[in-house]
């Protein structure tokens, strides 16, 4: 079956968000196509500053000025209408929105410290979530709470519950931030970075934990994350981004194991190899990201590319061209016939695997 035919979740359609800042125009989020399968896990990667988090903070409509929303559609599947809903024209303080966000779409961040009170404990800001969507009685509230946080894997939820958020460590916090997102059940969890604070070893729990959720309750997951051992682990179909644009879009396998786009290479050749002897210098990418104010003309990734074709990468930023299976958007790559065929991109695989 070709994945178009089944019906999207969410589906970004030439997303821009732009701040209008007094030093100048930043393009955090460009002319952004993406969409999300109901029950599977799209990843988002690139590195810092690429626009990941206004993204996912665009979809939930908490982009803050002056950042906006300039362009683009979010057309999501809520549970509560025939027709897709278009979150990009939603009132970001109306009632449709809100309750979509927190019933429909859960959301987790990197850090748990912000997104919990301080002042309430875990129980209490559970039992407000459970009352505010599912007008849940106080005791009927509570012994749902209790049981999100088994569901969650937090020992002793009877007591927990009563805990605030500073009295559990890193690994439990985040635990108690995933219960709070999924309490209603929503059909999409977003999110960004949730790991990245933890120790290795609580990572690998809360990813385990996410997979066996979305297996159970059968939810979409939209992930963030500038690790590739993550997008390995979780992903079924994964975004790279760079420079607020989409630069290629396919499937977790054909990622590591046939990538098309320059900077998609560049990202894997990055990531450290177990085999790899640890005296050879870890390959990294090539000078950094641009800051977002001095976008280079053309492709953004082109003051970095080994394959620049001068006269054209400067000139124009190519569009995302798909396979059907896959999409880039790179010059090298000007139809589907040549995504399909991939492109010898000769002297970055001699740089690449030299010595
Ligand atoms: N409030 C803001 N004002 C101006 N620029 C912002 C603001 N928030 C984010 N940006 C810019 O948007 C770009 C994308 O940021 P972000 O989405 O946070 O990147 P990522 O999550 O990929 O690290 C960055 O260049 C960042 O500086
Ligand atoms: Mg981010």
């Amino acid at each position: 079956m070709r994945r178009q035919i089944i019906e999207p979740l969410l589906e970004i359609e030439k997303l821009s968000t732009h701040f209008e800042t007094a030093d100048g125009l930043v393009k955090a989020v460009d002319d952004v196509t993406l969409r999300v399968e109901p029950g599977k896990t799209l990843c988002i990667v690139g590195e810092s500053g690429c626009g990941k988090s206004v993204t996912a903070r665009s979809i939930l409509r908490l982009v803050d000025p002056p950042g906006r929303i300039v362009a683009g559609r979010i057309n999501f599947r809520s549970r509560e209408a025939e027709e897709a809903v278009d979150l990009a024209a939603l009132d970001p303080r109306g009632p449709e929105l809100r309750r979509i966000r927190g019933k429909e779409i859960g959301m987790v961040f990197q850090e748990p410290m912000v997104a919990l009170s301080p002042v309430h404990t875990i129980g209490q800001q559970l039992v407000e979530v459970l009352r505010l969507h599912e007008q849940l009685g106080k005791k009927e509230a509570r012994e749902r709470a209790i049981a999100e946080l088994r569901g969650v894997g937090i020992p002793n939820p009877e007591q927990r519950i009563d805990a605030y958020s500073f009295q559990l460590s890193g690994g439990m916090r985040q635990r108690a931030m995933i219960a709070m997102a999924l309490a209603c059940r929503p059909q999409l969890l977003i999110a960004d970075e949730p790991t990245t604070a933890l120790d290795v070893t609580t990572q690998a729990q809360i990813l385990r934990l996410l997979r066996k959720l979305q297996e159970e309750r059968g939810m979409a997951i939209l992930f963030i994350t500038h690790d590739l051992g993550v997008v390995a682990e979780l992903a079924d179909r994964v975004a790279v981004m760079y420079l607020g644009n989409v630069v290629e879009e396919c499937d977790v396998d054909s990622l590591f194991h046939d990538p098309r786009h320059p900077y998609t290479r560049a990202l894997l050749r990055s990531v450290p190899r177990i085999e790899r002897r640890a005296r050879r210098r870890l390959p990294t990418i090539r000078g950094q990201v641009p800051h977002p104010q001095q976008r280079p003309s053309g492709c953004p990734y082109r003051t970095r590319c080994d394959h620049v074709v001068l006269g054209e990468c400067d000139v124009d930023n190519p569009d995302l061209v798909s396979d059907g299976e896959r999409e880039v958007r790179c010059v090298h790559y000007p139809t589907a016939d040549s995504i399909r065929a991939g492109h010898e991109l000769e002297h970055e695989e001699v740089a690449a695997d030299a010595g």
